[in-house]
């Protein structure tokens, strides 16, 4: 006897079909093919540092922050590869200040951090009642629900990258009410300068490390990341360190992961993780399920991310989808900063990497 199509055998009266609509039902195979499809696949992709400049300077002629409507109030040019962001799960943006300006006080749900492009001491983000200097690449952290301005005291245009988990908070978690405003333009400056490193710096108070508060192996996710400002001239000494004594990592070269300073363990946040890495040779290639999302910090190189070759220079940010194989091949040596989503597969245990078969 020949077997039945699969198409006869799924074959339901009109009847059948009437009960289900009537009661908002579908059956599962007729709906399992669209899983997976809500959001937009991001492809391998890379903004152009000349491109961004020429952006952000137009806006910045036309826009004066003051002028913005309610909603965030940041004067921002957002690199689009999926619905609204470069990824499904990070939002990465170039933000300027102009000398004088104020992009007024909030705080929201979402994680974020600022990565200096062209910084100064005077331009400073003022994160849960201290003032930060934004100097050359820098990275200050602005976690969840701390108030945040951003105030330049300086007679330079100021620009960096804005780093969050805003796709993956507002698109996929939908989370809405997780938004609002300083009752004040400018939030109180209630700290020295130093305060939150003095916090959670090379030293802790004894007092914050008795008993149940000393962090444990399964704490360290729920230890909330705090205010802090990495200073890149530490940062790219010790790069320099692990390429005089250590032996790269065959994918991402010389690498130090951002830690969270509660716990002195990444991530950075609960939901990104962020790595400083130095190349001065090519990459084997590997892939994984996470998204990689790049900053060139310094030098020039191509990274090919399945059969293309994104060519990237200083200040050109790019993004490594999921399950791409790809390898970086730099040009002399460069140093990049990496932004990924890997803690959300790892607190789901989905995360997996792997290095191509042949
Ligand atoms: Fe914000
Ligand atoms: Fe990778």
């Amino acid at each position: 006897m020949a077997q039945q199509e699969p198409e006869e055998l799924l074959e339901m009266s009109s009847d059948t079909w009437d009960i289900l609509e009537e009661h908002n039902l579908q059956p599962l195979w007729e709906i399992e093919d669209d899983m997976g499809n809500a959001l937009e696949d991001p492809e391998a992709e890379i903004w152009k540092w000349e491109d961004m400049q020429e952006a952000i300077d137009a806006i910045e002629r036309d826009v004066p922050i003051s002028e913005l409507p309610p909603g965030f109030q940041r004067r921002v040019a957002v690199p689009i590869n999926t619905a609204h962001a470069i990824s499904n799960s990070i939002y990465v943006g170039v933000q300027t200040v102009s000398p004088g300006e104020t992009a007024p006080s909030h705080r929201h749900g979402a994680n974020a951090l600022r990565f200096t492009i062209d910084g100064h001491e005077d331009m400073k983000t003022v994160v849960a009642g201290e003032e930060f200097p934004m100097k050359d690449n820098d990275l200050i952290t602005t976690p969840q629900w701390e108030w945040h301005d951003h105030v330049n005291e300086s007679d330079e245009t100021a620009a960096w990258l804005d780093v969050l988990d805003l796709p993956l908070v507002l698109d996929s978690l939908n989370a809405k009410n997780t938004f609002e405003y300083h009752e004040l333009e400018r939030q109180p400056v209630t700290k020295s300068q130093g305060y939150w490193a003095s916090q959670y710096g090379r030293g802790r108070a004894q007092e914050d490390l008795q008993g149940d508060d000393i962090p444990g192996p399964f704490d360290g996710i729920r230890e909330p990341t705090p205010p802090y400002r990495f200073q890149w001239d530490n940062m790219v000494e010790s790069l320099h360190q692990r390429s005089d004594n250590n032996d790269p990592n065959p994918h991402d070269g010389y690498s130090l992961a951002y830690v969270n300073p509660a716990t002195g363990e990444p991530p950075l946040f609960p939901t990104m993780s962020f790595r400083a890495q130095l190349m001065q040779e090519e990459t084997d290639p590997h892939f994984h399920n996470m998204t990689e999302v790049f900053f060139v910090i310094e030098g020039e190189g191509a990274t090919h991310v399945g059969d293309k070759a994104l060519e990237w220079g200083k200040w050109d940010t790019f993004i490594v989808p999921p399950d791409e194989i790809h390898h970086h091949e730099p040009d002399g040596e460069a140093t990049l900063l990496a932004m990924t989503d890997r803690p959300v597969y790892e607190a789901f245990n989905l995360y997996a990497e792997a290095t191509p078969s042949s």
